[in-house]
């Protein structure tokens, strides 16, 4: 063999070695670094699951899902007006399959949500007489909750049960059972799923007023002896108004009540919003106008970096408190799949998550992952 044969076939070997080193590390830089696996060791990352995640209808946000995320929550599908529309008639099968791809991988799974004034069955309205209503409220629980139970890891027992000054909410719950209601669905979730974690859960709670409201609501559950484990503070907020010492304030005094914290619905609108307006209340609709619309074509790099920051700055913040905290959820998987296109304004396109349209990380992604592995 010649001179110019060896140095070939060697050259060859160390393209050949050189082009599989460079296989397997964007293969492992794809598979192991991941949101679930980079916080392995801080909180679970969650995220909602619409009726096209749960049928596994798109190979790549299937894909996505898997590798990304721990835990999962069904963003409508568990809510009554779904799961329990007449009187004695309940639809299982999406709930059913929600929970199997939960079990086959291997993930946390949330109930979502077992009273919630909101998205009830028309028939809840018509009921005049509060025992009818405590009825339709026990049969529910005992039905919900007891077909998973040891399935679920955590219920979000009672859903947005206070005014943004704290008080209760004047819901059909309370105009008919009083304020024993919340006691009352605390109690029957126990006993129909044991094992499961029970959590109150609530948008806006970070902030001062209604944050005193359920610290009392908790408080006065704790001191009747009532099973609750955690609250879930939604997390639905903006990259112009993020109030972290408010944040903080709310980890450290819910935290002192002896329950952990979870995150369970977390999004940043980059959108203006009208009239300040700030939370999740799913009355509040406002006249759609093209100002109100900025970034139709595509979000300006300069706002993906304002993004990308404000999810540091959170993510900074959950780190420094993870001992209190027990998950941080997403609601939804991509932008395209965010309630925030439609909220508070009908029609706009929104960018508040971490994977953009084509369901590919965005900036926000990585400056989340950043903070564990430039470590
Ligand atoms: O299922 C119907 C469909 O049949 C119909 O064709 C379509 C037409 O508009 O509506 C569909 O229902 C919509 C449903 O989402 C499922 O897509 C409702 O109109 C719509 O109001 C509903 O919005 C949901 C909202 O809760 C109200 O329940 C959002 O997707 C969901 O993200 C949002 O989630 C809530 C949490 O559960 C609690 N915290 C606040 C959070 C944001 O509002």
């Amino acid at each position: 063999m010649n001179y110019y044969k060896i140095s070939f076939s060697l050259s060859r070997i160390f393209l050949l070695s050189a082009f599989t080193f460079t296989i397997n590390l964007s293969f492992a830089q794809k598979t192991a670094i991941s949101l679930k696996s980079a916080y392995q060791d801080d909180f679970l990352i969650g995220t909602a699951l619409g009726t096209e995640h749960i049928l596994e209808k798109n190979e790549k946000a299937n894909a996505l899902i898997k590798r990304e995320f721990n835990a999962i929550t069904p963003e409508n599908i568990m809510k009554a007006q779904v799961i329990h529309p007449a009187p004695n008639r309940y639809n299982f099968t999406l709930a059913d399959k929600y929970v199997e791809y939960g079990q086959k991988n291997q993930m946390y799974v949330v109930g979502h949500t077992l009273v919630w004034h909101s998205q009830l069955p028309p028939f809840v309205f018509k009921i005049s007489n509060p025992d009818s209503l405590r009825i339709f409220m026990t049969e529910h629980i005992n039905t919900v909750a007891g077909r998973y139970a040891g399935k679920i890891n955590s219920w979000d027992v009672v859903n947005e049960a206070l005014n943004e000054d704290g008080s209760l909410r004047k819901s059909v719950f309370l105009n008919k059972l009083g304020e024993g209601y919340i006691k009352e669905a605390f109690l029957l979730a126990a006993k129909a799923d044991p094992k499961a974690a029970l959590y109150y859960n609530d948008y806006n709670i970070e902030q001062p007023a209604k944050r005193k409201g359920a610290i009392e609501l908790i408080k006065k559950l704790q001191a009747s002896g009532v099973k609750i484990d955690g609250v879930g503070i939604q997390g639905h907020w903006s990259i112009n108004t993020l109030n972290l010492k408010d944040i903080e304030d709310s980890i450290l005094e819910f935290s002192a009540l002896g329950i952990k914290i979870a995150f369970t619905e977390l999004d940043l609108t980059v959108l203006p919003n009208p009239w300040d307006l700030q939370g999740a209340d799913v009355n509040q609709r406002f006249e759609e106008k093209p100002e109100m619309n900025p970034y139709k074509d595509a979000l300006p790099d300069s706002v993906q970096t304002v993004l990308a920051n404000r999810y540091t700055d959170l993510f900074k913040l959950f780190l420094k408190h993870k001992d209190k905290i027990s998950r941080i959820t997403f609601w939804g998987v991509d932008d395209n799949h965010s309630w925030l296109n439609g909220f508070p304004i009908r029609n706009r396109t929104n960018y508040p998550l971490l994977f953009d349209r084509l369901l590919e990380p965005k900036k926000a992604y990585q400056a989340v992952l950043n903070l564990k592995i430039a470590k």
